[in-house]
């Protein structure tokens, strides 16, 4: 039977139209972006992959934010991989008709076939060989690669951020008609330095697109799942539209929700968002979280869960009742940018604010006690 973990939503026309969209402008990539946990992933791996490979395209995805320290090595790798899937069937058929017959006496002398001309190995350095892979995949696969970064921010915070890019774009840039990508990215702020730093090699390169939340019909899906668990109980769209907002618009949050509403046959949505907050499982989850940073960390959390000024006089007196902190403002603003690496801060133009709003309302719950 069909459960609410099932409920899974396809946007194959979406895809479409970003397929069309990278086909009108060679050379140019996509940038994808949409906060953390809203289905940029999801989308990467059961729309957009399929819908590329249906027109013929190798996709090969790589995700950047996994191997932070190192992210050209985790793209140059993901290549490798495809190369390697692609020669795997050819060169073990090749070496089981190769070995038998390697000499082969005519008249007593020996004729030595030997080894078939081995490929120029790769280059050592990183971004040559992404060059010569993007290359070699492109001839093996007799088509399109697409390639798909995900959370390409991440390579403005390494070390060799800038050149990498540089190289990223030359490459894509030089293979235009063997090649096309498309960026995902979950930091407004991030993506934006990465695009825009003045005489950085990625300025006005790539497309910045807002990637759709997914729309009511996710919503619909749910709704019709819970009457079908429930035949006497309808959940309302407006109400549950008004919840997905809410939460940000995480589908897999949104579904854990609905589905605790169903264990309770709840139909009021704001009435189940409460009761799921308020939960000893989704409290345990907060504190764990919250407890990965510390206290000073998580005082900066509430001043900014509050709306209050980080770095005022009067926030610096009230961090002050830490035990054992001296709060200066460099403290406050390190303290930040750590929050922001670790994912509970984003920054947009409307200023610095928390990720997840219900981590967020949980805060100042716990404020006002
Ligand atoms: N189209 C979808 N339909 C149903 N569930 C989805 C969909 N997209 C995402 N999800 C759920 O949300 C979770 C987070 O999505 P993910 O793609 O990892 O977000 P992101 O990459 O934006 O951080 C997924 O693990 C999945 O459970
Ligand atoms: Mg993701």
């Amino acid at each position: 039977m069909k459960t609410f973990d099932d409920i899974e939503l396809r946007r194959p026309v979406l895809a479409q139209a970003y397929l069309a969209l990278l086909a009108a402008q060679p050379g140019r990539p996509l940038a994808l972006f949409a906060p953390r946990r809203v289905g940029k992933t999801f989308f990467l791996d059961h729309d957009l992959a399929p819908g590329a490979r249906q027109a013929g395209m190798l996709p090969v995805y790589a995700d950047l934010w996994l191997h932070k320290s190192a992210p050209i090595e985790a793209l140059n790798h993901a290549l490798e991989e495809a190369l390697d899937d692609l020669q795997v069937p050819a060169s073990r058929a090749g070496k089981l008709a190769r070995t038998p017959v390697k000499k082969i006496g005519v008249l007593g002398a020996s004729v030595d076939l030997g080894d078939e001309p081995q490929r120029r190995a790769l280059p050592e350095s990183p971004a040559l060989r992404l060059d010569a892979l993007v290359t070699r995949l492109a001839a093996r696969h007799k088509g399109q690669i697409l390639l798909m970064l995900d959370e390409v921010q991440t390579l403005g915070e390494a070390a060799d951020g800038v050149p990498l890019v540089a190289s990223l774009r030359a490459v894509l840039h030089k293979r235009r008609g063997e090649v096309r990508a498309v960026f995902t990215g979950s930091s407004q702020e991030g993506l934006a330095r990465l695009m825009n730093t003045a005489g950085a090699p990625m300025y006005q390169f790539a497309q910045i697109i807002d990637f759709p939340f997914l729309d009511d019909e996710f919503l619909r899906l749910l709704a019709d799942h819970f009457s079908k668990v429930h035949p006497e109980k309808a959940l309302a769209l407006d109400d549950l539209h008004q919840g997905f907002s809410k939460i940000g618009f995480k589908p897999a949050l949104m579904r854990d929700v609905v589905k605790a509403m169903s264990a309770e046959g709840v139909t009021d949505v704001s009435q189940g968002l409460r009761n799921y907050m308020t939960s000893d499982h989704q409290v345990a989850v907060w504190q764990a979280l919250l407890s990965s940073v510390d206290t000073f960390d998580q005082g900066v959390l509430q001043v900014i869960a509050r709306g209050e000024p980080p770095m005022s006089q009067a926030t610096l007196q009230a961090l002050g009742a830490i035990p054992g902190s001296k709060p200066t403002i460099s403290k406050v603003r390190s303290s930040i940018e750590k929050l922001k690496r670790g994912g509970f801060l984003s920054k947009t133009i409307a200023g610095t604010h928390l990720d997840d709003p219900l981590l967020a309302e949980f805060l100042l719950q716990r404020t006002t006690g």
